[in-house]
């Protein structure tokens, strides 16, 4: 799959790959692809079907009713598993050897699942504001829901209704550009990727047991008001982790890669300096 990537910087010391959450797209890094240290090379791609690259319904599941917890007959999944194969055939593409992958929230999803399928193309993890945890009953009825208000009445419902829980207060007054941001991205986001999407979170594998055996080091971001995925989810999972540091950033919620730019750089950069 050709995805649309944005690079920045030159790889002497490594590449870093960011992966965004749902329903967003590589934009989100922009402000981190533009503070990379020197030696590092980013990519952020926009995953299938989200920005400017396009969902390949032609190598895609199709849903099944009663499979894994996955009701959408007849539509077309995006599963975790295709969109690592793709951060995988961009990790071969783009880096000389493994690469650090940043996953946030579904992005973090999708960083499990290449954990999973080829560990040797991952050198370090930044895990930010996601969960190794599946949906449990109610998270996936939810998305049932959400999928289908998006197949009639279209992106901008979605969007308007998860505004309110992915960023603070204190970005909603002081950087009011960002949710205009977030806005925008959502609105744009074809409804057929936003259905196909919520299957395929609704499927995902539990990466729980697999945590304690994860060889690489790991960086575990959150945003300190995140409801969605709370700090107490980022402490379990950095304590089930054998080479984790758990930070807690200040003033964000959902997306601290935009709502404390500074601060989200400066841990990126740390980070990358001990690898
Ligand atoms: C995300 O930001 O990617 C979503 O909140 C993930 C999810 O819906 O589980």
């Amino acid at each position: 799959m050709d995805l649309h990537v944005r690079t920045a910087g030159s790889a002497d010391d490594g590449t870093i790959v960011f992966v965004h959450g749902f329903p967003f797209d590589g934009s989100i890094w922009d402000l981190q692809l533009e503070a990379l240290p020197p030696g590092w090379r980013g990519i952020a791609p926009d995953l299938r079907g989200f920005g400017l690259s396009p969902l390949g319904v032609g190598d895609l599941p199709s849903g099944r009713k009663g499979g894994a917890g996955v009701a959408y007959p007849e539509e077309v999944v995006l599963t975790m598993d295709a969109a690592a194969e793709d951060v995988a055939e961009l990790i071969e593409r783009y880096s000389e050897g493994p690469a650090v992958v940043c996953g946030m929230s579904m992005g973090g999803y999708v960083t499990f699942a290449l954990l999973r399928q080829r560990p040797e193309l991952v050198r370090g993890v930044i895990l930010m504001d996601t969960r190794p945890g599946p949906d449990n009953d109610e998270g996936r009825e939810n998305r049932r829901r959400m999928a289908s208000t998006v197949r009639t009445d279209g992106s901008t419902p979605i969007a308007s209704a998860m505004l309110g829980s992915l960023v603070s207060d204190a970005t909603r007054k002081r950087h009011p550009q960002v949710v205009e941001k977030l806005r925008t991205i959502m609105e744009g986001t074809a409804p057929e990727t936003i259905v196909a999407a919520l299957a395929g979170m609704a499927a995902r594998h539990d990466f729980t047991p697999e945590l304690p055996g994860l060889s690489v080091p790991a960086l575990v971001i959150v945003g300190a008001e995140d409801s969605i995925t709370p700090p107490d989810q980022a402490r379990a999972m950095a304590a089930a982790l054998p080479q984790a540091r758990l930070e807690i950033v200040d003033g964000a919620a959902h997306l601290p890669g935009l709502e404390n730019a500074p601060v989200v750089n400066r841990l990126i950069s740390d980070f990358l300096d001990t690898l």
